[in-house]
């Protein structure tokens, strides 16, 4: 008999899958039982499909206690909706890509917005922050922490 528990399956989503998607991927894999929760990520574009996360946000997560460097970058697509019963977008264009693609209103239901878990930040889009410095990392990171811990407190009630 297979007394494998089923896993609740998280993906999160961004537009390259090397800045801020992979570190919600590891700080939310970092809150949960790994026996019950399968966490991945991904990004709507094709632009580094199978590279590494940003170096910026491997030092973030190390400087935080956490190792992402085995992540590897792939592209969204319509299966994720199969795969996936959570698909947390990081900003609204995500989003809106992410909805373009769905096929029913089973798929749609699957997709919010990451920020709207956390009432307490009020711009709902986790600024990209690739063509910044390291402070925009530092800040990625702390707006994700807050809102992965909401995430994995309300699942793990
Ligand atoms: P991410 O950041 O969506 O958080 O991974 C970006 C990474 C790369 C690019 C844009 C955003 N790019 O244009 O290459």
């Amino acid at each position: 008999m297979n007394s494998q528990p089923s896993k609740t399956r998280i993906l999160m989503v961004c537009l390259g899958n090397i800045c801020r998607s992979p570190l919600a991927h590891g700080i939310l894999e970092s809150k949960l039982p790994s026996r019950t929760y399968f966490i991945d990520s991904a990004g709507t574009s094709n632009y580094h499909i199978d590279a590494q996360p940003d170096k910026r946000s491997i030092a973030v997560a190390k400087e935080n206690g956490l190792d992402i460097t085995s992540q590897k970058a792939r592209q969204f697509t319509i299966l994720d909706f199969e795969d996936f019963d959570i698909i947390y977008a990081m900003d609204k264009s995500n989003y809106q890509n992410i909805l373009d693609l769905a096929q029913s209103e089973t798929d749609r239901l699957k997709v919010k917005l990451i920020l709207n878990e956390n009432p307490s930040i009020k711009d709902k889009n986790v600024p990209d922050p690739y063509y910044g410095g390291d402070s925009g990392f530092e800040y990625v990171f702390r707006i994700l922490n807050e809102t992965c811990e909401i995430i994995a407190k309300r699942l793990l009630k």
